[in-house]
């Protein structure tokens, strides 16, 4: 069976360098807990650490997650849900005022208020409130719920429409925060301003004060950005690595040898004769990993996969029958290994 390693040192390492830096400017970090599935052993790292808040997307995610921070749930309740959602997490960001209703009901039936972040669209158009349509109404609306607290407000970039973080687009969000701010007379707690394709403006010190918050899960595990995916100083790129055993390794042809219809997914494939190479099979395949979301080592080139093999061309020399080859991942394999059952989860103290 193939295995995810889970490096316990590098992720608390890396926890620690990045809240640092958003602490040091008085910044407080939701970390994201579901690229790894809320694994327990990772958040009993978080929970040793000084972030201030735990988030998640799904709710079966947040119901099993032990900590005594609190709870955040990331993507917009459906409104059938609003009574899993008070129970499963204390904060939860919103953009419909008729789900914000139903959990106020629910809340009223707790007897206990629920926190939310109203979130904007400045621009990325996924989730949120387009800001050019807000309107101030709406935040009285949601004053007037009894059980409801309106925490604050939070834009996500560089998520469906790839937008990326800056002091203009920033500008929109912090105008609607002052609007708030002096048409009630109340202060936002929270202003989540995205996040990890913040990270570069935060480096750079460019990150307005009023960003008084980021959600940051695939730095933590990947140590990049995401704005334009550069690696961040400092961090461990290899906090999850994946290894697979090599369980045939022979010297074939590049191209296939007879009429080419579909492959195994009904899809036609297409090849360049390379002449004769070293090919080995490793035992992961599509069903757990997109191939070519994976990183390989030196020495080997990811040819392709069907549901249970890796194909790999194989140059460096070293590798044998029943080896391990050891990939980097990106956030697209990590979340597909993670979820998929047939990947054993070794836990590395280093
Ligand atoms: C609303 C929201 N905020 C923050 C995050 C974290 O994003 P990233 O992994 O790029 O830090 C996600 C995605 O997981 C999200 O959906």
């Amino acid at each position: 069976m193939a295995s995810i390693h889970i490096h316990l040192k590098r992720f608390e390492r890396n926890l620690r360098f990045l809240t640092n830096l958003l602490h040091a400017e008085d910044r407080s970090v939701m970390a994201v807990s579901k690229v790894f599935l809320a694994d327990q052993k990772l958040i009993d790292i978080i929970n040793q650490t000084d972030i201030e808040y735990i988030a998640d997307s799904r709710i079966e995610n947040l119901r099993k997650i032990q900590t005594d921070k609190p709870k955040v749930m990331l993507r917009i309740p459906a409104i059938s849900e609003a009574k899993e959602v008070v129970e499963a997490c204390d904060i939860s960001l919103n953009s419909e005022l008729k789900t914000i209703e139903a959990l106020n009901q629910a809340s009223k039936l707790k007897n206990k208020v629920h926190k939310i972040i109203l979130m904007i669209d400045i621009g990325d158009l996924r989730e949120g409130i387009f800001y050019q349509n807000f309107e101030l109404d709406l935040v009285k609306k949601i004053r007037n719920l009894s059980f409801i607290e309106l925490y604050g407000i939070g834009t996500n970039l560089t998520c469906y429409g790839g937008v990326i973080p800056s002091k203009e687009t920033y500008e929109k969000l912090i105008y609607l925060k002052d609007q708030i701010e002096l048409k009630f007379n109340m202060t936002l707690k929270v202003i989540s301003g995205g996040n990890s394709s913040a990270i570069q403006m935060l480096k750079r010190h460019e990150l307005s004060p009023f960003i008084n918050n980021l959600r940051i899960g695939e730095a933590f595990v990947l140590g990049r950005e995401t704005a334009y995916g550069y690696p961040v100083e400092g961090m461990a790129d290899d906090v999850f690595t994946l290894k697979t055993e090599i369980v045939e390794l022979k010297e074939k042809p590049s191209y296939p040898e007879g009429e080419l219809g579909l492959d195994a997914f009904g899809k036609k494939v297409h090849f360049i004769d390379r002449g004769m190479m070293k090919r080995a099979i490793c035992n992961v395949g599509k069903q757990d990993v997109d191939p070519f979301d994976l990183i390989p080592p030196e020495g080997v080139e990811i040819l392709g996969g069907s549901s249970d093999h890796l194909i790999l061309n194989i140059t460096n020399p070293h590798y044998k029958l029943g080896d391990h080859i050891e990939f980097k991942l990106t956030y697209g394999s990590l979340l597909r290994l993670m979820t998929s059952p047939y990947i054993r989860r070794v836990y590395e103290e280093l």
